[in-house]
């Protein structure tokens, strides 16, 4: 974990947020190529859920949410992790977190008694600062999904079954973030809440399970990297029947990358008025204060349903640490010397071409190079990066690390017969072709 923690401070994908004042434990900021990256992994998801299928609309909420959402949807109650406080150092901890009834940080025996410790953040809202008008920062993305539902439905006539997929951010306050951006007390969520008619609900489930270990796939996580744990009922959440979780071989251990929750009729059933004119399988709490019928109307006979919903929900950030875990390779060259490279997918590459003149002070050169880089940036495939560093040697190393997929070297003969030299980041070969074959060598490669 050391080795990829030190790339990502020194290449610019990862920072610890505000260390200048000696940093926030479990907050994180994206650099310059952290940003990229996080994006063009967003960018994946969103397209696999929302244009290349044809059932899954897409939605982006508030942050603060009202507290009868989290009210009605159990967190109040039940979004809590168990917390111990060592009496000699005053640290505190997750239970889960101690091993042998000893502090984690000095050692001593002489604990507190395990208190349940709700992780939502609480805000005020308005001037008046006198806790009778507070928000949450919501611990999840997934209950604005739930309370927009019927304006999801009433405004694109959707029927059963059918999703709505959302990315965003999430707060949780964590007792003990750890190992990097794995479990941090700020960061992102790709959820989708996929609605299904009563008894289509396991079947359904069993088919996003699948799905979702493909795309993760897609994104360059071997398969072997993957387990699947049918969490026991014991450790379910409040809301769910059955989860899967696609567990991932983090640096620091296996551990839950998405989970894939069966909710039932749980959540639409919490926040819709007149609960008692349905049939709702959960055991939900009596709702004294929604506005709004959250059921569906069957468009043959007219029924109202209050759908089942299963919800594949994965973590932006775990996403980004587990890529950049399998990309990371240390490789021995001919020479005997090492080079780290990222062997990303091209898709999530941050940089998906340099060009680079050879000299830095040639004006000829470098107008070429710019000239190539504004072509190939118009084509729209994603940041392409004209390096003037010129020493063509240290920018095929950064570009190797940073994980950019192609090199195109402008140089002395590129102003004699307009070729230029491309390298390839994994095979490290390099190949004379033309300024004009460049655009479509270039999209080529990205596919
Ligand atoms: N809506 C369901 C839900 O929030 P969860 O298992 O608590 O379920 C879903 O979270 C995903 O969000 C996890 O699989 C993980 O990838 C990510 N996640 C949860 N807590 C996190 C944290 N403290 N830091 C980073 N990612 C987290």
């Amino acid at each position: 974990m050391e080795e990829l923690v030190s790339l990502c401070k020194r290449r610019g994908f990862i920072y610890q947020t505000n260390e200048l004042y000696g940093g926030m434990q479990g907050l994180y900021d994206y650099g310059p190529l952290g940003i990229e990256l996080k994006n063009n992994l967003k960018q994946a998801w969103w397209s696999s859920m929302v244009y290349e299928r044809d059932d899954i609309e897409g939605l982006d909420s508030s942050i603060l949410s009202h507290p009868n959402v989290l009210k009605y949807s159990g967190h109040e109650d039940t979004f809590t992790d168990p917390l111990v406080d060592c009496k000699d150092c005053k640290s505190r901890w997750r239970e889960d977190h101690i091993d042998n009834n000893s502090c984690p940080s000095c050692g001593s025996n002489n604990l507190t008694d395990p208190r349940p410790f709700n992780l939502m953040f609480k805000t005020n809202i308005g001037p008046v600062d006198d806790g009778s008008s507070f928000a949450y920062l919501r611990p999840e993305t997934a209950q604005q999904i739930f309370t927009n539902f019927k304006n999801v439905v009433d405004s694109t006539s959707r029927t059963l079954p059918f999703g709505i997929a959302q990315i965003g951010k999430a707060f949780r306050n964590e007792i003990t973030p750890r190992n990097f951006i794995f479990r941090v007390r700020e960061f992102e969520q790709m959820e989708l809440e996929f609605f299904v008619e009563p008894g289509e609900d396991e079947e359904w489930h069993e088919k996003w399970v699948d799905e979702r270990v493909l795309w993760w796939g897609k994104q360059g996580v071997d398969k072997n990297s993957l387990e699947i744990l049918d969490v026991e009922d014991k450790d379910l959440s409040h809301y769910s029947k059955k989860t899967v979780d696609i567990m991932y071989k983090f640096p620091h251990g296996l551990e839950e990358l998405e989970g894939i929750a069966n909710r039932t009729d749980f959540d639409i059933g919490s926040h819709t008025k007149n609960q008692d004119d349905f049939k709702i399988n959960a055991k939900v709490k009596k709702n004294e204060d929604s506005v709004t019928k959250l059921a569906i109307q069957n468009k043959i006979d007219n029924t109202w349903t209050i759908p089942y919903v299963i919800e594949p929900s994965a973590g932006v950030d775990r996403g980004v640490l587990a890529i950049l875990n399998e990309a990371y390779k240390v490789e021995k060259l001919d020479d005997g010397k090492e080079r780290i490279v990222l062997s990303l997918k091209s898709h999530l590459s941050p940089i998906k071409a340099a060009v680079i003149p050879l000299k830095r002070n040639n004006d000829e050169l470098v107008s070429k190079a710019l000239s190539l880089k504004s072509t190939l940036q118009s084509l729209g495939k994603g940041r392409v990066l004209f390096d003037n560093a010129g020493n063509i040697g240290k920018s095929y190393r950064r570009h190797d690390e940073i994980g950019t997929p192609m090199c195109i070297t402008i140089d002395f003969e590129t102003l004699d017969d307009d070729s230029v030299t491309v390298r390839d980041r994994d095979t490290m070969e390099q190949k004379r072709i033309t300024v004009k074959e460049i655009p479509n060598y270039f999209e080529e490669s990205l596919l």
